[in-house]
């Protein structure tokens, strides 16, 4: 007789279109297998609390799929391995808590556990898979930057959101001949304002991976107006930078979290205000590219990402990350999928076509 099985399955970062068809896909396939299921809350919280775990079982999972968010609460804050603690003379320390996270762990009869989510906690449970944890991961990021997988689930959603929102103000810059600038999430990788900017037919497009010259920018939108063509469509990521310029940041900081980019749509705004005449307008898309049910495509590969992850822990494939690679999913060490961030290759066919489009993807002459 098989020994009795529980697993645990947590979502921890930032939350994405199609983690609630992964905890669906996880626990019914578990069940299947005769395995109990144990929500864990707010990603790595539930593992330093117990009191923040909850059974799920099929009714708990119905009709999950097409919604957005998580029902286990997710947080991009709670890193066991530099916990915030107070310390000497008031001051604020970061303490190792893994030890915890394990014995909570085996307290709670787990056998497995089931982690969802993206660069920073991959990160974390590939140290927790090294203490002795057994783990297996589910990537998700909307931005699209992890290594390994050809893509996340809750990046088409939010690329469907960005291009409906770049088709919708497309006809309000065209009737009032403005350019417009739209910042899309995409911290390290340019993947979302690429694919919703082809996609919508934006004028520009700034990603991470291409510093960018406002000149040629500029350029652009004055070649534009001479054809009569009053009016352009700029999408930039959030992480994008100038030539020889940072990132731009938001002045929000929070402990033990990354600082937060957001702010480069309006420095480009005015400067190609200031530099062309034009009036321009902004628009930060921001968290609504995290938001909604998600898109067929996410569902599927959601609900396969989660199956794939029982699968996995049924194989003893443990300190592996689910990956998509077409047609399969399969299981790769969570190390090769952290080792750098997936960004957007310069020769890649998508940025070809942009090229070939006449999109101008802010190249300095
Ligand atoms: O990593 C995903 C992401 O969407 C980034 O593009 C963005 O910078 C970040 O999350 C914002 O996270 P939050 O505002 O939830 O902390």
């Amino acid at each position: 007789v098989p020994a009795p099985k529980r697993i645990g399955v947590c979502t921890g970062g930032g939350d994405a279109p199609g983690l609630n068809a992964v905890i669906r896909a996880v626990v019914l396939s578990a069940a299947r297998l005769g395995w109990e299921v144990l929500g864990i809350k707010h990603g790595y919280q539930g593992l330093l609390d117990v009191s923040q775990t909850r059974p799920l079982t099929e009714p708990d999972v119905r009709e999950i799929t097409a919604l957005g968010g998580t029902i286990l609460g997710t947080t991009n804050r709670v890193n066991p391995l530099a916990f915030p603690a107070p310390g000497p003379g008031g001051g604020t320390v970061t303490v190792d808590r893994s030890g915890e996270v394990l014995a909570n762990f085996r307290a709670l009869g787990l056998d497995a556990l089931v982690t969802i989510g993206g660069d920073g906690t991959l990160r974390i449970a590939q140290r927790l898979f090294e203490q002795g944890l057994p783990l297996v991961a589910v990537p998700k990021t909307i931005d699209n930057d992890l290594e390994a997988t050809v893509v996340t689930f809750g990046f088409d959603t939010a690329v469907s959101t960005a291009t409906d929102a770049l088709d919708r103000l497309r006809t309000t810059a065209e009737a009032h001949r403005r350019v417009m600038v739209v910042e899309a999430m995409g911290r390290l990788a340019g993947w979302i304002a690429l694919h919703a900017g082809v996609a919508a037919t934006a004028d520009v497009i700034l990603l991470p991976e291409i510093p960018f010259d406002i000149d040629a920018v500029c350029r652009h939108v004055l070649a534009r107006e001479r054809q009569g063509l009053g009016y352009s469509l700029v999408m930039v990521a959030e992480g994008a930078r100038p030539v020889g310029g940072e990132v731009v940041t938001t002045d929000v900081r929070e402990a033990g979290h990354e600082v937060k980019l957001g702010g480069i749509a309006a420095l480009v705004a005015t400067q190609i205000a200031e530099r062309t005449g034009k009036e321009t307008r902004t628009l930060v898309l921001g968290h609504l590219l995290r938001g909604g049910p998600p898109t067929t495509f996410d569902r599927l590969i959601a609900l396969r990402f989660g199956a794939a992850a029982v699968r996995a822990i049924q194989a003893g494939q443990f300190g592996s990350m689910i990956a998509l690679d077409p047609p399969v999913m399969k299981a790769v060490p969570i190390a090769e999928a952290v080792s750098r961030p997936r960004r957007v290759p310069l020769d890649c066919d998508t940025v070809q076509t942009a090229r070939s489009l006449g999109i101008c993807l802010g190249d300095p002459a």
